[in-house]
């Protein structure tokens, strides 16, 4: 298989408790804001470790263990939101709820964190306090920021999490510098003609026409005025106008979505879309209103925190099974929001069994190999203990900044 699958530090019987507990949440998904049950079902597993949890930010929960007086706090995330896809992979397990489906693997997150919990309280004592956070809601990229704003990185010198990946073989850990995740934007724009007849054309401003080379200029943004060794994406997704074949449309509406590596990158097509749409609809003589909706952030790794990270995957899968190549992925991930409190680490879990061509995430066919739990359930419980030994022996000093105001 090229790869051999090294045997993660966890036990048979901790493996079956979180194939478990993931099963159970795979059954049940929540949308994001309403992970009730799926959250209940995380405070009685860790209730049943002696861990006590507070819920924060509606659906969201929070455990601490405790760790030396004074060492500032590691805090590990995982999210909990499904989404709305049917699901048709015709598992044992597969989703009771119609149109309501786990599939991006965070039920799988979800559970490798239990996981660690459990691996965490068999250490006799932690070399730093420990953070676990449940985090609803990261689907709609809202879930991060609430729950920063609650408070869950206060005092938290470094911030660690991971997602499934079918793009990498179960057994790999994928640990990149820089840019793991793009911006997420997302923009509508209004193009306003008065209407008319369409045998008439001259008597109104076809906002059809006027909208399809607005969707054309902006083509040229990301080719003409990025810089080619940056990455950007600008997409519409969405061109609705008119009624009927005879009427000239009254308006058109764009509505799309902005992706960048990197914070100018990010400003430049926001500034872009502004410009392209106002300057082209007013050549033809039209007003555009574009409205630009504020997304998550670039997730950004951390040097340092990266280093932990890479040290940690190395201890669990091997330094051959640690994936340094960096990845351009140009979805998004609300992790970014905590990067921009405190250094961060985003790796991702290779869970592609061998043999098998899996469908992409945010499909109804989604699955992932669940051996990947295990390896995430080490990962997290590595990178916790690696980066507290830091901070508790100051060698982190040098890496941590301040969280910005
Ligand atoms: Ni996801």
């Amino acid at each position: 298989m090229g790869v051999d699958r090294p045997q993660p530090a966890v036990s048979d019987a901790l493996f079956e408790h979180i194939v478990g507990l993931r099963r159970r949440m795979h059954r049940f998904p929540e949308r994001s804001w309403e992970e009730h049950r799926t959250a209940g079902l995380v405070r009685d597993a860790l209730a049943d470790l002696g861990i006590r949890t507070r819920a924060v930010a509606g659906t969201g929960l929070v455990a601490d263990l405790p760790g030396p007086d004074g060492v500032p706090v590691v805090a590990l995330r995982a999210d909990m939101d499904a989404l709305p896809v049917q699901e048709e992979t015709g598992l044992p397990y597969a989703s009771d709820r119609p149109g309501l489906m786990h599939a991006c693997g965070h039920d799988g997150h979800t559970s490798a964190l239990v996981g660690a919990a459990a691996l965490l309280t068999r250490e006799s004592a932690l070399p730093a306090p420990v953070r676990l956070v449940f985090q609803p809601a990261e689907e709609i990229g809202e879930g991060a920021a609430a729950l920063i704003a609650a408070g869950v990185l206060d005092g938290v010198a470094f911030v660690f999490a991971g997602h499934v990946d079918v793009g990498f073989p179960t057994g790999t850990i994928v640990v990149a510098d820089g840019t793991v995740n793009a911006s997420t934007d997302e923009f509508t724009i209004e193009i306003r003609g008065p209407g008319g007849h369409a045998a008439r054309p001259h008597e109104s401003i076809d906002p059809i026409v006027v909208a399809s080379h607005v969707v054309s200029s902006l083509q040229t943004v990301v080719s003409r005025r990025v810089p080619p060794d940056r990455g950007a994406v600008i997409t519409i997704g969405r061109f609705h106008a008119g009624t009927a074949v005879n009427i000239l449309a009254s308006s058109a509406v764009l509505e799309g979505t902005l992706r960048a590596r990197d914070a100018e990158t990010r400003a430049l097509l926001r500034a872009a879309v502004r410009e392209v749409a106002t300057a082209t609809a007013a050549a033809h003589g039209a007003a555009a209103t574009v409205t630009l909706h504020d997304g998550t952030p670039p997730v950004v790794n951390h040097p340092a925190a990266t280093t932990l990270a890479r040290a940690a995957a190395v201890h669990v899968v091997g330094v051959e099974h640690v994936v340094r190549t960096p990845l351009a992925n140009m979805g998004g991930e609300d992790f970014g929001f905590y990067g921009e409190h405190a250094p961060g680490a985003f790796v991702r879990f290779g869970a592609r069994r061998f043999g098998t061509a899996p469908a992409p995430a945010h499909s109804g066919r989604f699955e992932f190999d669940e051996q990947a739990l295990a390896v995430a359930a080490a990962f997290l419980h590595r990178v916790a203990l690696g980066a507290g030994h830091a901070l508790r022996t100051g060698t982190a000093s040098d890496f941590t900044r301040a969280p910005e105001a």
